[in-house]
């Protein structure tokens, strides 16, 4: 597959057709709304308030076709190995393949050990929530951390376990202010590391090993691992029944559906994590069979390809309107950015199109009182993907979150829709003001509007939806992987500073010259030795 570059091309000559008119004015057709609109079960993505029309649609749907993502689907499904770079499948999908037909790696059908797992998850989470356990720290980072912490926040209303904690930084506080106040009798420390190397997590591991051993625990009994690394896992001195195992071809910032799930599951509970894993079911099927006009995650894959790619807008903000999911921008910047922020194609070209966009965001109505006046003022467009539910949890505060959506909607409404500088003046001029003066403060007053929004409801925030939200946003990311011609299942632009950290370790400890580091680095080091005594 090449560049794709007669697409692309086609591609920026319908932007520079239609860049000039309003995103409004295409709500003069009259099904604008439905006919930009794709379903699946009770969920529904509105994309009418981007300029994307019929003909702009197709467009993208020739890069869809002429990328040949229905193919690579099917491989990513069937177990071939598309992480080529690291010689491995990309089956997520299997971990959430409940009642699903066999899955072959390399001809041998790996649903049997995915479901047993699951069955030893399901067994030991029951275990825990009838233990004297109070506390559950989950020790983790990256895809290893932000899935867990994410979704435990997500689904509180259906918290019934012990309390979860998270804790990933090394920065030394992160432990202390979490341990602080926990009782090690009574706390199951989780070491979750795919690799069981990741310096943060063994670091943060073995400081509490040491706690729970000075304050009356037991780290031979309430310590678990969730690795694929059995090897080290034994190592550092946890039995293997404790100790849930998972496949390379489970991607980090991909594997909150197995084993580094187990800390949600012992909050909610292991029927509340079926039901999890059966959204992410749903969303998997609705992607592999739904034409891809009505396809969510290939819709909302074309209409970031359009903002970022086409249009050129860098940046994406994830603008959840549920407190609850305040974590959710956080997660979808790993998945996103980790996945696609890459440079080179499949074949080791250069890539010749930007690649992933800057993914960023804040719950609402929060960010309104923060950034959203550069999202409606400043100079850059902004994409923004908003995100609520019908109904909230707390039925006897109905009418706060009747105020939450007024205002998710009211924000998609008035990014597309602006105020022109006569609506402005008019508002001026009711103020008492004239003149000169007059002008001046209705320029300030002035909103651009035609800023482009994607809004996704759902009726309630239950682990059945959350499922489908994340595994919707997995796809999308599978799917402008594929159209950038990129692999989106490696990471290799976080080893660079992995190793410059390690040979900087003994530096900053005083055992080891800075030789051979740049002047910068050399004068840093400098100083934190004379300031660290
Ligand atoms: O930051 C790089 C990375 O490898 C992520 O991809 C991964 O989620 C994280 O580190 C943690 O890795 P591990 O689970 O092996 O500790």
């Amino acid at each position: 597959m090449g560049q794709l570059n007669s697409e692309w091309d086609a591609l920026r000559a319908r932007h520079a057709a239609t860049k000039d008119r309003t995103i409004l004015s295409l709500f003069d057709a009259s099904d604008r709304a439905g006919a930009f609109t794709a379903s699946t079960g009770d969920m529904m993505l509105d994309y009418s308030k981007t300029n994307i029309d019929a003909e702009t649609r197709e467009r993208l749907g020739e890069l869809f076709t002429a990328a040949q993502v229905p193919a690579k689907r099917t491989a990513m499904f069937s177990g071939h190995p598309i992480n080529d770079t690291e010689g491995r499948a990309v089956l997520h999908t299997a971990l959430r393949n409940l009642d699903g037909g066999p899955v072959k790696v390399g001809g041998k059908d790996v649903m049997p050990a995915v479901l047993d797992t699951l069955a030893r998850m399901r067994a030991y989470a029951t275990e825990v929530r009838d233990s004297a356990i109070t506390d559950v720290v989950n020790i983790g980072i990256g895809g290893s951390d932000l899935g867990p912490a994410m979704a435990v926040e997500a689904l509180a209303p259906y918290h019934d376990g012990p309390r979860c904690h998270f804790v990933s930084n090394v920065d030394g506080a992160h432990i202390a202010d979490t341990l602080r106040g926990l009782d090690a009798s009574t706390t199951l420390v989780i070491v979750a590391s795919k690799t069981f190397t990741t310096i943060e997590t063994m670091t943060n591991a073995r400081t509490a090993r040491a706690w729970m051993q000075e304050h009356g625990g037991d780290p031979t009994k309430q310590f678990a691992a969730l690795s694929t690394a059995d090897d080290l896992t034994a190592n550092f001195g946890i039995p293997a029944e404790r100790v849930f195992g998972f496949e390379d071809w489970v991607g980090g910032r991909y594997s909150m559906w197995g084993p580094i799930g187990l800390s949600l599951m012992i909050a909610i509970g292991p029927k509340a994590f079926d039901a999890f894993l059966r959204g992410g079911q749903a969303m998997d099927r609705h992607f592999q069979a739904a034409d891809w006009h009505e396809n969510l995650p290939v819709l909302l894959a074309l209409v970031g390809i359009w903002h970022a790619q086409v249009c050129g807008y860098a940046s994406r903000a994830v603008l959840p309107y549920d407190q609850r999911l305040k974590r959710l921008p956080d997660y979808f910047q790993q998945l996103e950015m980790e996945s696609n922020g890459k440079s080179v194609r499949m074949d080791g070209t250069a890539v010749e199109v930007e690649t992933g966009p800057i993914v960023w965001g804040a719950a609402g109505t929060n960010g309104q009182h923060a950034f959203y006046q550069l999202l409606h003022q400043g100079t850059r467009v902004i994409p923004c993907e908003f995100m609520v539910a019908a109904v909230g949890h707390e039925a006897d505060l109905a009418h706060h979150h009747k105020l939450l959506v007024a205002n998710c909607l009211a924000q998609s409404e008035a990014l597309m829709r602006g105020r022109s500088l006569e609506e402005a003046r008019a508002k001026m001029v009711k103020a008492g003001f004239t003149g000169a003066e007059l002008e001046r403060q209705a320029r300030h007053r002035v909103f651009a509007g035609n800023r482009p929004s994607v809004t996704l409801v759902y009726p309630t925030l239950d682990p059945f939806t959350l499922g489908q939200i994340i595994a919707l946003y997995e796809h999308r990311v599978f799917v402008e992987g594929v159209i950038l011609g990129i692999n989106s299942f490696d990471q290799w632009g976080v080893e660079l500073g992995k190793e410059l950290a390690t040979s900087l370790q003994p530096v900053v400890e005083g055992t080891a010259p800075a030789s051979g580091k740049d002047g910068s680095t050399a004068q840093l080091v400098d100083y934190i030795l004379r300031h660290a005594g």
